[in-house]
């Protein structure tokens, strides 16, 4: 029998073909999925070109890696042949220690968008739905897709933070997963723990609400939400945490779940086998025991954030409260455009999110001073 096209379907070279007529082909070539074609693709931040650049679009740690770290690499280059620790129970024991949970109730990835990948992957079925506010996290609704399932958007209040009722009223019978960020990407707002405690007590118990706190180190409100009591209180909630913010290992690729045992086993079976390299390991072991020296970079941060906004904000910026390592500007439009021809100008590398607004990381005093200036110049012109 020749083949004359590809069809999806396996052929046994030994077995008879059917008799029946060959099906009709509409492709030449190997099809991608709907839900694939259909995905707008991943927009990462712009990267540096020149040493120059101030490099403000993706949110990552403006300072480099710890000593430690530094030296787990390089030592750890030697053993590169090696596969890393499948179950990662150095790092799951070390984690579990710091939070004051089990080691069960842990399950890593490469990246915290690994382990969502993970959770919405083991939990939704084709049709489920999954429900998020917008605009927040941009692999939501990718990952959503990706898993078959159907992302319900739910637009951000006024005040760029989430709308819990809303999120509430779009839950139906096909709902599977709630995801909450807070401090919110791209707008900084968080959460507060009474809002976020009384929204788990309306959400029907099937329903996973995955609490994303990508930025938690960054949260100074007096009233800022413990996700782990509630996690501790409610059976359905589970909260994502990360090394690529705070820690500085966004080039490491780990990040992880706190979930209950069984959500937690199951997305350990889910996982890419060997998916956290050795040194984002051992990289994010020695970040956890120089928890005091990311603390003092994280107080720098909060000061800029401190000072950048109140700084905008007298040159007439309305810029929410931001909770995290960024600030949200918010231009559409032409103003847009314009605001982005003057980050350009002055090579200062920010990230326009087209129908809503520019996220811009914040750095040292420094280069926070440069975005100062560009965007004082805007208002002073405006006026
Ligand atoms: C809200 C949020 N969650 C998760 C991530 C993923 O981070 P990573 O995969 O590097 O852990 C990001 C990164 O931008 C984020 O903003």
């Amino acid at each position: 029998m020749t083949e004359t096209a590809f069809t999806g379907v396996h052929r046994n070279p030994l077995v008879p073909a059917p008799t029946v007529p060959a099906p009709t082909v509409h492709h030449r070539e190997p099809a991608l999925r709907a839900a694939v074609t259909g995905l707008p693709g991943y927009v990462a931040g712009s990267r540096a070109q020149g040493a120059l650049t101030a490099a403000l679009a993706s949110n990552e740690s403006h300072y480099p890696p710890l000593p430690a770290v530094l030296d787990i690499v390089q030592s750890g280059a030697l053993r590169l042949n090696r596969y890393p620790d499948l179950n990662a129970v150095a790092l799951r024991a070390r984690i579990a220690k710091f939070l004051d949970v089990t080691d069960h109730q842990i399950a890593v990835g490469p990246g915290s968008v690994g382990v969502l990948q993970q959770i919405l992957t083991s939990v939704c079925d084709a049709d489920d739905e999954v429900v998020f506010a917008w605009r927040s996290f941009e692999a939501y609704p990718i990952l959503t897709s990706l898993a078959g399932a159907n992302p319900v958007p739910v637009p951000l209040n006024a005040d760029e933070g989430h709308d819990l009722d809303g999120m509430l009223a779009a839950i139906t019978p096909r709902t599977k997963v709630i995801l909450v960020c807070s401090p919110n990407n791209p707008t900084g707002v968080a959460i507060d723990h009474d809002r976020m405690a009384a929204f788990l007590t309306a959400v029907p118990p099937q329903v996973l609400v995955v609490i994303d706190e990508a930025y938690v180190e960054f949260v100074d409100a007096p009233d800022r939400l413990d996700a782990l009591t509630l996690f501790r209180r409610h059976r359905n909630v589970c909260v994502l945490r990360t090394f690529s913010k705070a820690y500085g290992l966004a080039g490491l690729r780990v990040g992880y779940a706190v979930a209950h045992a069984g959500l937690a086993e199951g997305l350990r079976r889910a996982a890419l086998p060997f998916g956290v390299s050795a040194l984002a390991q051992q990289a994010a072991i020695a970040s956890l025991d120089a928890v005091d020296e990311i603390r003092d970079r994280v107080n720098l941060v909060v000061t800029e954030r401190r000072r950048v906004t109140e700084t905008l904000r007298a040159t007439g910026w309305a810029l929410p409260d931001s909770q995290a390592n960024f600030l949200w500007v918010r231009a559409v439009g032409e103003r847009q455009e314009a605001l982005m021809a003057a980050f350009h100008a002055a090579d200062v590398l920010v990230r326009p999110y087209r129908t809503d607004g520019i996220r811009i990381t914040l750095a040292d005093a420094v280069t926070n001073d440069r975005v100062i200036m560009v965007l004082a110049a805007m208002t002073a012109s405006a006026a």
